[in-house]
């Protein structure tokens, strides 16, 4: 959560850094601001309530000159948003500027010895508190600003990624993490700095992922890495293997449209290498290295947050019945703060689309404390829940912009799928018949996608008929289950209606006392072993007169004849229906966010990339 973006080197900073903004602008977008430091010292900061265009037209006709500067975007913890708690923040004497990504948790502790030593405070954030205590320290053991913060570091709890600036050093960011991401762009007589790589990569493919506990001082010409004790760390440098065109709209209304309608390829992307259906193999280097670990596993405790959740839970669907591995599905947030227990031969698979959540993260600390093997899922390359792994796979699906999770979403569970597949396979607890006709299905997945998605207009009229419900039930079963889970989540984010997901059986147990005829129920009503249980179902809701819409298999012609509204999809394999029956599901949410006039990309209250607890 909180974009950040710096510059320092020969051009002009402000557009970098603006531009930037609006590309990590899915990190937050309750304000944003920028700090411009010419190469006098002169000194200027705008900032501004809102979204970055309000930044952007706040600063026409100021002075931009600066080639220098750091700009933030922000999603609000300590603090309304507002223009006065809006990054950077300067510090009491006016020297030391900074933005701030996380939480400095012991900042009111902080906040109140500062008080005492008469400091005052503009703003109701933590960020102005830490910045004081640097000051302070600076003054008080009058040592130089580097030394100043990692004094103050020291002293705090919590998580940070700042870039700080000094008026009397106009070429210099000093830059720290622990626990927030920041990436350093290495030009020709220029750097870079950036909460992810996407700002960066129209001007360099080098970078450097800055590790937690560090801090690099940054100059046009120089980029030094040193620990929290002073010593200093060799940059290690990575190519970037990401295009401009990846993390642009090409022509779509919306980054989420354009993220739906990119699965074909993303899914084909994420087994391109990996699945060959003729030759009857899966090559999963990360799974491979581990193979014995993972087929002798005693239970796998998959962890993720959100929408990483739905797919662990479809895993676990799947995993069991592949491997007959115990799978436990574990909330991050949850695990992190209970005692785990994790015993000799636990695996743990963590699944993050960005990488970079908080809780995940954390959790994955601990588990790893206690000894645990770590398998990594995540999208985004280079992120620290990728490097904090102990093995992994990359799911391939490119930089996920809109702030609702569609694409990583397959291509979660076309990895998860996999090694499941693999240890299955290795393990000797699926037939060769069977894997084989497996493998072939999951090959056939891009296909099927494409051919649903040349259907998205019927499912934008069901959206245009539905737009103004104020509730809605998705119910499923089996590997559908967490599909309704997932189908309702994208329609409160996107569309702000109250949406509830719960398997089929379980209506009875209490939510059929919501049906009545203004409720819609969306069916995830695939051909599998329970048909017949989801069609009686439906007919529970049909005599209750509810609404039903429900998403059925190509050529079922009792599912229609019980409908208010259906969806046909390809029919696939039980165990793979999950990745196609999302896709009108991720439709109807968006097309609903659309009707309503709601900026899907940026729904409020969200941020992409949840980097606080
Ligand atoms: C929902 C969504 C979130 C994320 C969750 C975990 O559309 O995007 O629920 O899935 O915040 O994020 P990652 O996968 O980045 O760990």
């Amino acid at each position: 959560m909180c974009g950040i973006v710096g510059y320092t080197g020969p051009r002009q900073a402000y557009p970098i850094i603006i531009k930037g903004l609006r590309r990590l602008e899915y990190r937050g977008y309750d304000s944003s601001g920028v700090a411009l430091l010419d190469n006098k010292g002169g000194l200027n900061i705008y900032k501004k309530k809102g979204k970055v265009a309000e930044l952007e037209d706040y600063t026409i006709g100021k002075d931009l000159g600066a080639q220098m500067g750091i700009g933030h975007t922000r999603w609000a913890t300590h603090g309304e948003p507002s223009d006065n708690n809006a990054h950077p923040h300067l510090s009491l004497n006016g020297r030391l500027t900074m933005i701030h990504n996380g939480i400095i948790e012991n900042y009111a502790q902080i906040k109140q010895e500062l008080l005492t030593k008469g400091y005052s405070f503009t703003s109701d954030t933590d960020t102005e508190v830490l910045l004081n205590f640097i000051e302070y320290i600076q003054n008080s053991n009058n040592c130089n600003l580097e030394e100043a913060l990692r004094i103050a570091l020291k002293r705090v709890t919590g998580a940070y990624c700042i870039l700080l600036i000094d008026k009397e050093n106009p070429q210099t960011i000093i830059a720290a993490r622990k626990g927030s991401p920041l990436v350093i762009g290495i030009g020709k007589g220029e750097h870079f700095l950036a909460s992810d790589a996407s700002p960066i990569i129209e001007y360099t493919k080098e970078v450097v992922y800055v590790n937690d506990y560090e801090l690099a001082i940054i100059n046009p010409d120089e980029l030094i890495l040193k620990n929290l004790g002073n010593e200093t760390i060799t940059p290690y440098i990575t190519k970037l293997d990401m295009e401009l065109a990846a993390i642009e709209k090409g022509g779509y209304d919306h980054f989420m449209l354009k993220e739906i309608f990119e699965q074909p390829s993303t899914i084909f992307d994420c087994l391109r290498g990996r699945l060959d259906a003729e030759k009857g193999s899966i090559i999963m280097s990360g799974v491979q290295e581990h193979i014995d670990q993972l087929k002798n596993a005693q239970r796998i405790i998959i962890l993720a947050c959100g929408t990483s959740w739905h797919a662990a839970l479809v895993a676990e669907y799947v995993i069991e019945e592949l491997c007959r591995i115990p799978v436990e599905v574990e909330y991050a947030s949850e695990f992190r703060y209970r005692n785990p227990i994790i015993n000799k031969g636990d695996i743990i698979i963590a699944v993050s689309q960005s990488g970079e959540t908080a809780d995940t993260l954390v959790a994955i600390e601990k588990a790893k404390e206690k000894g645990a093997f770590i398998f990594g899922v995540v999208n985004v390359v280079g992120s620290s829940i990728a490097r904090i792994s102990h093995a992994g796979a990359y799911t391939h699906a490119g930089p996920e912009i809109g702030v609702a999770s569609t694409k990583a979403f397959t291509g979660q569970l076309a990895v998860l799928f996999m090694i499941g597949l693999k240890i299955a396979y290795d393990k000797g607890s699926i037939t060769e018949d069977r894997f084989r006709k497996l493998l072939v299905e999951l090959q056939d997945v891009p296909e099927k996608v494409e051919a649903i998605l040349k259907n998205a207009n019927e499912i934008k009229k069901i959206a245009d008929k539905y737009k103004n419900a104020t509730d809605f039930l998705f119910l499923g079963r089996g590997c559908n289950f967490p599909i309704a889970l997932e189908g309702a989540l994208k329609l409160k984010e996107i569309s702000y209606i109250h949406a509830e997901g719960y398997p089929a059986a379980e209506m009875k147990h209490g939510p059929i006392a919501l049906v009545d005829e203004e409720l819609p129920v969306v069916f995830i009503a695939t051909k599998d072993p329970f048909h017949e249980k989801i069609v009686s179902n439906m007919q529970e809701i049909k005599a209750r007169k509810g609404k039903i819409i429900s998403i059925i298999t190509e050529g079922d012609l009792v599912s229609p004849s019980l409908s208010d509204d259906f969806f046909a999809i390809p029919a696939a394999d039980e165990l793979i229906a999950p990745i196609l029956s999302i896709i009108p599901l991720q439709l109807l949410s968006y097309y609903t966010g659309v009707a309503k006039g709601i900026d899907v990309d940026k729904p409020r209250n969200l941020a992409k990339s949840v980097t606080v607890e």
